[in-house]
């Protein structure tokens, strides 16, 4: 795992933009992994300021709340929506986001698994982090092999994301999420954390075990994983001088 500490989220969101931008260099027809919550935010205001050309691009988002329709406020859907897709004057040819409300969710879980299959899997996967770990709405317990399936949020990340809703009572409890083995075959993994509150999860996923505990510790089984932090995140790691060393010294074929 790469592990890139940034002075500040701005800095880190640049260097994310910067990660897009070559994907799209490389390829206009890449398939991106696309997160939502506060983390990403940064990231999209950067590459709607660059204009970013997705209209070759496809995208697959990670989650969704089960029982929410596109038009909630709170919905994934809508969340990307007002916070990149409408802002893009060349926007993603093809868009999916999983469906919270429909009558069959393990019909509907195979379907988004079959179309990220046959769009050729994903190039770039983009990652938040839960304070407990998670990552997607992949809660620590989560199989480590898992797929796109319905899950229940813990009462952690109920509490975590309550502050969007207005309140706890008012979160959903359960949710369509990309599964981890689903993640894990993405070519290349980005995982975005800000801010102290991640600081022990950003540690646990780089240098603890790798455990369904910590659901993105499996990241370091990843061949291509890249962990992108400020400061305050980078806090509880314990080898952060050889991480920026490496990042320093990175050789100039490696800065891709
Ligand atoms: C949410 C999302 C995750 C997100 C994480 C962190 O519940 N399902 O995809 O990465 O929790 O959220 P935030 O970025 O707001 O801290």
């Amino acid at each position: 795992m790469e592990i890139i500490i940034q002075r500040n989220p701005a800095a880190v969101s640049a260097v994310a933009a910067r990660l897009f931008r070559h994907q799209l260099a490389e390829r206009a027809a890449s398939v991106f992994g696309l997160a939502t919550g506060s983390t990403p935010l940064g990231l999209y205001r950067e590459l709607i300021a660059m204009q970013a050309d997705f209209s070759q691009a496809t995208t697959f988002n990670l989650d969704e709340y089960a029982g929410l329709g596109p038009d909630h406020p709170q919905s994934y859907a809508h969340f990307m929506r007002v916070n990149l897709f409408d802002h893009l004057t060349r926007p993603p040819a093809r868009t999916h986001i999983p469906d919270g409300t429909g009558a069959d969710p393990r019909s509907h879980c195979a379907e988004y698994e079959a179309a990220i299959h046959a769009a050729g899997g994903i190039d770039l996967q983009l990652l938040g982090l839960g304070t407990n770990g998670h990552i997607g709405f992949n809660e620590p317990s989560s199989s480590l092999a898992s797929r796109t399936r319905l899950k229940t949020l813990t009462p952690k990340t109920i509490e975590d994301n309550a502050r969007f809703f207005g309140s706890a009572a008012d979160v959903p409890r359960h949710v369509i999420t990309m599964g981890i083995g689903t993640i894990l075959e993405a070519r290349h993994c980005l995982v975005l954390a800000f801010g102290e509150a991640k600081a022990q999860a950003v540690a646990a996923m780089a240098e603890g075990p790798i455990t369904a505990s910590c659901p993105a510790s499996v990241l370091q089984m990843h061949p291509h994983c890249t962990l992108l932090v400020d400061e305050a995140a980078a806090e509880a790691l314990q080898r952060v001088d050889y991480y920026r060393w490496v990042y320093d010294n990175k050789p100039a074929w490696q800065l891709k």
